[in-house]
């Protein structure tokens, strides 16, 4: 069906902002990876926080913010970016979140105590969108680094490129 081949719905073009921060570089992969698998599909820009203007968050279908997981949570420009949103800003937004994180199971158990406590950032923003009026387009997810600076453990870029598309495709099975 020609729907299914472009990035339109009912003669209008999707448009997705992917909103990251990285120290390191790993989350800005995955940043980037998600909005090349999904640019067939929808318009995407892909801004770091800070970089990323209230103007940006108007007239759009999808919201993507990721974050490196810092002590169990998103890093500051992450919280302030959120924070700037109004209440209400995203009805009719599909919004949806990732982290770069740790895994536990290759840690040992002092740090899996760790982060069994502190858990991850993905979950915390996802609740913040979903908060300002945003519906979850998929779970949010986690993607792995092998230590602080990385690198991303081998396949971890595909996974997100896989993960992404189920954003997009899902709004679009339910829009035919
Ligand atoms: C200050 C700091 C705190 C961190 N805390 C956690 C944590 O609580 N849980 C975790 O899984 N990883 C933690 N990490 C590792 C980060 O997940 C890792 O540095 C990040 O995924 C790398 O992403 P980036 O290259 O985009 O900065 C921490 C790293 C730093 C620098």
């Amino acid at each position: 069906m020609q729907v299914e081949e472009s990035n339109m719905i009912g003669g209008v073009e999707l448009k997705a902002l992917i909103v990251y921060d990285s120290k390191f570089g790993n989350t800005e992969k995955i940043a980037r990876a998600i909005g090349e698998a999904i640019t067939p599909l929808a318009e995407v820009k892909v801004v770091k926080a800070g970089e990323a203007n209230a103007s940006e968050l108007t007239s759009i279908d999808f919201l993507i913010v990721g974050s490196p997981t810092h002590a169990g949570g998103a890093t500051r420009a992450i919280k302030e970016f959120l924070k700037r949103i109004p209440a209400n800003a995203f009805e009719n937004v599909r919004v949806t979140s990732f982290d770069t994180r740790f895994s536990a199971k290759d840690k040992g158990i002092g740090t899996r105590i760790v982060l069994g406590i502190f858990r991850y950032a993905a979950g915390r923003i996802a609740n913040i969108l979903e908060y300002k009026g945003g519906s979850l387009a998929v779970e949010p997810e986690g993607f792995i680094v092998e230590d602080s600076e990385g690198p991303l453990k081998k396949g971890e870029l595909e996974r997100a490129a896989t993960w992404a598309k189920g954003i997009v495709e899902n709004k679009r099975q339910s829009s035919i």
